[in-house]
């Protein structure tokens, strides 16, 4: 194969917005799940652990990754789980099976102490209500506890619990996954659909101010995709303010040029929930547009987890503690590259999970936390992508795949505000590619920073002894020239190009 660079051209116009790129596209979530919560975020021996069990080197990283929502507590674990558990004092709370993930629940780590540790993160919590064993009285039971400012049962409990404030949590998910057969509580269509509209309406009255996530198709090979969507909007479209997409990618269950692609199976993706959604818009003759949230995406080596079976008799063990590679961290920046592109419709979004468990973050028990190669495209995104996300007009070449036909080498998307402007760009070829910035609509900007992650060994990733084996690199820049820049991307590569006006 040629080792010669690949040309392509780029133009950036702020005349032509998506939209304003909404910070909660940049979410993670934490479950119950393997060592997320207990090793994960909450270890109370670890030493760096604070006085309420945090890890500090977790919420450090947590803090650099720059996550602006997180989702709790599942997942599949919140489908059996009682919030009640959770709260109140820790040495009472009963021990419980995790349903999901055949384990032991100890609730040592409940709602109060993820409110807490999600203002140590400063993220804002996104929360999700059990709709597979339990209904529209418990939703409401927690909303109460969460938002109710006090004089009821359930806010005087929060307060009884060391909790004066409420916690004012808005955005809230009716279920999740109740599509898949795994789910404890499993629906059909017309069953969630129902259940979803009945449930937001009672949480309105409680809380009017919520805003509410309705569970689509848990991914896109479900045979109900596209009916389920259709269905649940028939019977819920006005109540609820978003219907969530999940989607994960496996390296090992596709070839490499398949794998590099799924930036483009996450914009088909979008773009068919987005066409359902419109399709039952127009039917209902609605002049609300639906709009998204993508609330479980990742890489996830799927193919190599095995259901754990041994239930409640291994404690918590670690579950899908992938290791992740050059080459995967080039696809999660080009998954974010996708959400972005559709900022008008996605508004919010959850790399699936903050720590261990697929997760950016790792850790040992009593031992280090690092970040992972796909640590570095999510914390970049999250601090360059701020205002508007711009169509970009792209000429590139295309390269042959078996399952998605012929696919750009480059995908790009620019965010600009009048300070800055940051074009975020994948090659997905295995040679380099200078890549032509049409600078014309930006005057007076220079090319002030080209960081990439790339490796001569796309399979290289950091482990606790080479923490930084992966990350992102400084590469030279050109010169603007007759509003035109250039940039080398290295083969399979993410990266961020930063611009700014000049000083004059
Ligand atoms: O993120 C891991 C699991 O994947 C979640 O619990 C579930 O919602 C999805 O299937």
């Amino acid at each position: 194969m040629s080792s010669a660079p690949l040309n392509a051209e780029v133009v950036i116009d702020p005349r032509s917005p998506i939209a304003e790129v909404d910070r909660r596209l940049f979410g993670s979530f934490v479950e119950h799940m393997g060592r997320c919560v207990y090793g994960g975020v909450h270890e109370p021996e670890h030493p760096t652990a604070d006085e309420r069990g945090f890890r500090g080197d977790v919420l450090e990283l947590t803090r650099e990754l720059g996550p602006s929502v997180v989702r709790y507590p599942g997942g599949n674990f919140v489908s059996s789980y009682r919030w009640e558990d959770g709260v109140g004092p820790v040495g009472e709370r009963p021990k419980r099976l995790n349903l999901a993930w055949r384990s032991l629940e100890p609730n040592a780590f409940g709602l109060n102490e993820f409110m807490a540790w999600a203002k140590a993160a400063d993220v804002e919590p996104m929360l999700a209500v059990n709709l597979g064993t339990r209904g529209i009285q418990e939703a409401c039971d927690l909303l109460e506890y969460c938002n109710h400012p006090s004089g009821t049962h359930l806010s005087d409990l929060r307060r009884k619990h060391g909790v004066e404030a409420p916690h004012a949590i808005k955005l809230w998910c009716l279920g999740n996954e109740m599509d898949g057969p795994w789910q404890v509580g499993h629906k059909t269509p017309h069953e969630y659909g129902r259940l979803a509209a009945e449930t937001a309406n009672a949480m309105r009255m409680v809380d009017p101010s919520v805003e509410l996530v309705a569970a689509g198709s848990s991914n896109s090979q479900m045979p109900t995709f596209g009916e389920w969507e259709a269905t649940l909007l028939e019977h819920a479209y006005d109540q609820v303010d978003y219907v969530s997409l999940h989607h994960y990618f496996d390296p090992d269950t596709q070839d490499r040029a398949d794998f590099l692609a799924s930036g483009v199976v996450m914009d088909r993706f979008i773009e068919s929930v987005v066409a359902t959604c419109d399709h039952v818009g127009a039917k209902l003759r609605k002049r609300k547009r639906m709009r998204l949230s993508f609330d479980e995406w990742n890489v996830w080596y799927h193919s190599r987890f095995t259901e754990p079976t041994d239930r409640g008799l291994l404690g918590m063990p670690p579950l899908i503690e992938d290791d992740f590679t050059v080459t995967d961290a080039v696809v999660v920046g080009d998954l974010l590259i996708s959400l972005l592109r559709h900022a008008d419709r996605v508004a919010v979004a959850n790399q699936a999970q903050l720590v261990n468990v697929i997760a950016p973050i790792r850790t040992i028990d009593g031992g280090p936390a690092w970040r992972q190669s796909i640590f570095h495209p999510f914390a970049l995104t999250s601090r360059l992508a701020h205002g508007v996300a711009l169509r970009t007009a792209l000429r590139a070449p295309t390269y042959q795949t078996s399952e998605h036909g012929d696919v750009p080498v480059l995908s790009a998307v620019a965010v600009h505000r009048d300070d800055a402007t940051t074009l975020f760009a994948v090659n997905r070829a295995e040679r380099p590619l200078d890549l032509a910035i049409d600078l014309r609509s930006l005057p007076g900007h220079d090319l002030v920073e080209h960081l990439a992650v790339a490796d001569d060994d796309p399979a290289a990733i950091n482990t606790p002894d080479r923490p930084d084996r992966v990350r992102p690199r400084r590469l030279t820049t050109s010169a603007v020239d007759a509003g035109q820049a250039t940039a080398h991307l290295p083969p399979v590569s993410w990266n961020a190009l930063r611009l700014t006006p000049r000083k004059d």
